[in-house]
């Protein structure tokens, strides 16, 4: 626990006992002559102790940093109240003399003030808090929106729109880019391309976020699950063979998790083999190479995600890649409501509004002019934690291969299977220092909703590869803005864990 917190929070909430107490009676009485001085003193000792008996066997600060800010304002008010009651009683009881107004202004006043102090000890404490990937402006952005403003292209549209899907095509070598509004709506619209309909099986990787395979269902098609391997994470070629020999699937999601990319020339050699399109949803692995080409590139549509969490965000917003201009208009106009070119309003087709804004697209511009640099800054932060926990034989860094160049959005590690420590320990310990980190996706095999499809195993029998990886998992901070001495503290701790 925060030493400040054990030691420091109890003092000042000692003292705003103690004064908010004789000012209870001051306000009453401001000479206090009505008052007997036993039925001061004792009372002020025992409301003291009252309070910190309740905050001592509630864990009220060991724990309360995990509460939210309600909880703890809430556990504050019911600490001071027991205390204030049982004070009265043995005033009533043993004194014979309660002083029951003056405990209420003295409730008021310590319950206000303790709960300020909360506010302002949290403001100060979120400043100083470790995020495991956060929004990172570079300022450019409000060049490409004061644009926009100047020319009030506001509405979805407009240069800014043009300028992130050409940006992107720059940068990943792709033919053609549709910015949207989500990833998700990117994979929605490549399944819809791709003409997954009622009753057609999508293959997709199991160890991934359920934003990968939602649009499965919202084409009424039915989703399988294929495991990871160990030496990417992705998906397993091996158990991609094996679900091919059950299923002809219209389509297989191939997710590029955490940043690295999955094994695609394996993976594309089974679909070509089979005749199956590929979606690659490297909506985790913008500016990472698979042998040399960015991935998003690699299959027959390809999908971004610029979410807030991700290597560059627009706040909320998705890409789809495609191959031709016929692929890309049909798309566009899928997503802007499917309107026909027509004055009047005409629609042959259901329509999506899918569109991203200029705005969002503004601000994706100026953050591409980051990409570069922060897979460098990412890189050297996996490189970081690799070094620092290389002498501990029971934690591993995720696995990324020779020839590939992981984009490191989220540095994860791995404990051995024989250690005594689990991710939830190490987890539990950062968060109460105000240090973010996450386990590893739960794999949809698991999920309640997605239970009841098909999961094809990595392994011939026993616990999958995604889940084993689940269970050992755990995503550690991998924000841009970290500092060495942010990544020297997140070390220490992880370290104290072994
Ligand atoms: C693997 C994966 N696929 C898809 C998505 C969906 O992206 P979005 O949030 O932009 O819809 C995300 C991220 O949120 C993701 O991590």
């Amino acid at each position: 626990m925060n030493v400040r917190r054990k030691y420091l929070l109890p003092a000042i909430d000692s003292i705003v006992v103690f004064i908010s107490f004789y000012l209870g009676y001051w306000a009453i009485t401001p000479s206090f002559k009505i008052y007997k001085f036993e039925t001061l003193f004792f009372s002020s000792v025992i409301i003291l102790l009252a309070y910190h008996s309740y905050a001592y066997f509630k864990l009220l600060y060991r724990k309360s940093w995990s509460f939210d800010m309600l909880a703890e304002y809430f556990n504050v008010i019911k600490a001071y109240s027991y205390a204030a009651l049982g004070t009265l009683i043995v005033q009533g009881v043993v004194l014979n003399n309660g002083y029951y107004r003056a405990m209420a202004i003295a409730w008021m006043f310590s319950v206000l003030v303790m709960i300020g102090i909360r506010y302002v000890w949290r403001m100060i404490h979120v400043a100083e808090r470790i995020f495991l990937s956060s929004p990172t402006m570079n300022g450019m952005e409000l060049n490409y929106i004061q644009e926009a403003f100047d020319e009030n292209w506001i509405a979805p549209l407009g240069e800014n729109v043009n300028g992130f899907e050409k940006a992107i095509c720059d940068h990943t070598g792709a033919n053609y880019a549709v910015a949207m509004t989500t990833g998700t709506a990117a994979i929605h619209m490549a399944l819809k391309h791709l003409g997954v309909k009622e009753g057609d099986i999508v293959f997709c990787s199991s160890l991934t976020f359920a934003a990968s395979c939602n649009p499965i269902i919202y084409q009424n098609a039915t989703p399988v699950f294929i495991d990871s391997e160990e030496e990417t994470w992705n998906m397993s070629p091996r158990a991609l063979e094996k679900a091919f020999e059950q299923y002809k699937p219209k389509a297989v999601i191939v997710v590029h998790l955490y940043g690295t990319p999955a094994k695609m020339d394996e993976i594309k050699a089974i679909c070509d083999y089979y005749g199956v399109p590929i979606v690659e949803d490297a909506a985790e692995s913008l500016g990472a190479t698979y042998k040399g080409k960015q991935t998003g590139t690699l299959g027959h549509f390809g999908i971004f995600s610029f979410n807030g969490n991700k290597i560059i965000t627009t706040s909320g917003g998705g890409m789809l890649i495609c191959q031709t201009q016929e692929e890309k208009e049909r798309i566009t106009k899928w997503i802007t409501q499917s309107r026909d070119i027509a004055r009047h309003y005409q629609h042959s087709e259901l329509g999506f509004n899918y569109r991203m804004s200029n705005i969002l697209a503004g601000i994706g511009r100026g953050q591409m002019k980051s990409l570069e640099q922060r897979v460098q800054t990412k890189t050297a932060i996996y490189n970081y934690y690799k070094k620092a926990f290389s002498d501990i034989p029971d934690i591993s860094m995720n696995p990324v291969s020779e020839h590939d160049q992981s984009n490191h959005w989220l540095s994860c590690m791995l404990i051995s299977k024989e250690s005594k420590v689990s991710p939830e320990d190490i987890m539990m310990k950062l968060e109460q220092k105000n240090i973010e980190c996450r386990p590893v996706w739960k794999p949809m095999q698991l999920q309640p909703f997605f239970e009841k499809y098909d999961f094809i195993n990595h392994n011939e029998s026993g616990i999958s590869v995604s889940e084993d990886i689940f269970n050992r998992g755990l995503c550690l901070p991998s924000d841009v803005k970290l500092k060495d001495k942010d990544l020297k503290r997140i070390v220490d701790i992880v370290r104290s864990c072994f």
